[in-house]
């Protein structure tokens, strides 16, 4: 696979005010983005995604580490590997607000040297892409947050660069613009050949883009695997039993001994067992305590979890047995 993007080994430090001690933002963080990849950087608040985002287009440095962008590592040839790539961060910090949407697209397309005609053809498209032409003459501060966020967008397509870096590109939208801004996505990687990384909190945005995520926990990775492969990996282990009786209580405490975190309901004929195992071959030994009375299983069904049960488990229990 072509790799794109390559961070080794970054970190970032940040003194605390009024004190001597420092807050370890980003601790040695290390991973590969590929081209035409949408990579999802996940962590909870505070995790070091912005720092992390900032360091990658250039507007913090690094106390150590590397990024190296299409081959250019961007601490030797910063503005050559910086070409590279375009960020929307909070806030769209990215567009001038006393200008109208279309001085905003002409102003950045202006500072790529194309010819009049061949901007003019780009900023049409890109009006009607993302359904801002009836917007074209109004200021920016006078847009929706959600209209905001997709000239946000189409000012960072403008500048041609392979990878776009979006710090929460649907936050605070409504459903609506926020399915809008996705298929906005997806279509900027399938159709323009551009590589995309965003930090989210929106699990389900994560779940529906995302080829792979890099999960970060107080400044270091926890997870760094497929979307699919978490998904399919936590799948296998959830399970809901449903017996065709009681458990005695000896098989009660046996199973509690061994799973402490199981659910088990009843009611007068029949009960459920609702566990969550921490490897597949666990339910064998469930199996084991079930034969011991010969209690029958009517039905095993695998419990369905969405992609937020399984950032919130990666998260709460670290890296121990998530990777893939
Ligand atoms: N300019 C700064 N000065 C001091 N500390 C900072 C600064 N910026 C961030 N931090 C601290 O660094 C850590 C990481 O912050 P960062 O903004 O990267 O997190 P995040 O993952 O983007 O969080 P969120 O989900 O809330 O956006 C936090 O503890 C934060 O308080
Ligand atoms: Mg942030």
């Amino acid at each position: 696979m072509d790799t794109i993007i390559e961070v080794e080994g970054l970190k970032k430090s940040y003194k605390k005010r009024r004190s001597k001690e420092f807050v370890h933002a980003v601790d040695d963080v290390s991973f590969t983005v590929n081209r035409g990849e949408i990579l999802g950087l996940l962590g909870p608040n505070g995790a070091g995604k912005t720092t992390t985002i900032k360091m990658i287009c250039g507007l913090l440095i690094p106390d150590s580490g590397s990024i190296v962008i299409n081959g250019i590592n961007s601490r030797r040839k910063r503005l050559d590997a910086l070409r590279h790539i375009s960020a929307v961060l909070e806030g769209n910090r990215n567009l001038y607000w006393r200008l109208t949407v279309k001085e905003n697209l002409d102003y950045f397309a202006g500072n790529r040297g194309l010819s009049r005609k061949e901007v003019r053809v780009q900023i049409e498209d890109l009006l009607k892409k993302f359904s801002l032409k009836e917007k074209q003459h109004e200021l920016v501060n006078r847009l929706s947050r959600g209209m905001q966020q997709k000239l946000a967008i189409a000012v960072a397509m403008l500048a041609d660069s392979e990878v776009i870096l979006l710090d929460e590109p649907t936050l605070g939208l409504d459903v609506e613009t926020g399915y809008e801004v996705r298929d906005l996505l997806r279509s900027i990687v399938k159709d323009d050949n551009r590589t995309i990384i965003i930090s989210s909190h929106d699990m389900d945005v994560v779940q529906d883009l995302c080829n792979r995520t890099v999960i970060i926990d107080k400044g270091k990775i926890v997870t760094n695997d497929k979307v699919e492969n978490l998904l399919r990996l936590f799948q296998v282990r959830a399970y809901t039993i449903t017996l065709g009786g009681l458990l005695s209580d000896q098989q009660h405490q046996c199973l509690l001994q061994k799973f402490p975190q199981l659910e088990y309901t009843t009611d007068t004929i029949q009960s459920t067992l609702e566990i969550d195992l921490v490897k597949s071959e666990e339910i064998y030994d469930l199996f084991d305590v079930l034969k011991m009375e010969n209690t029958f299983i009517e039905s095993i069904d695998r419990s369905t979890i969405n992609f937020e049960q399984i950032f919130m488990k990666i998260v709460k229990e670290g890296a121990e047995g998530c990777t893939g």
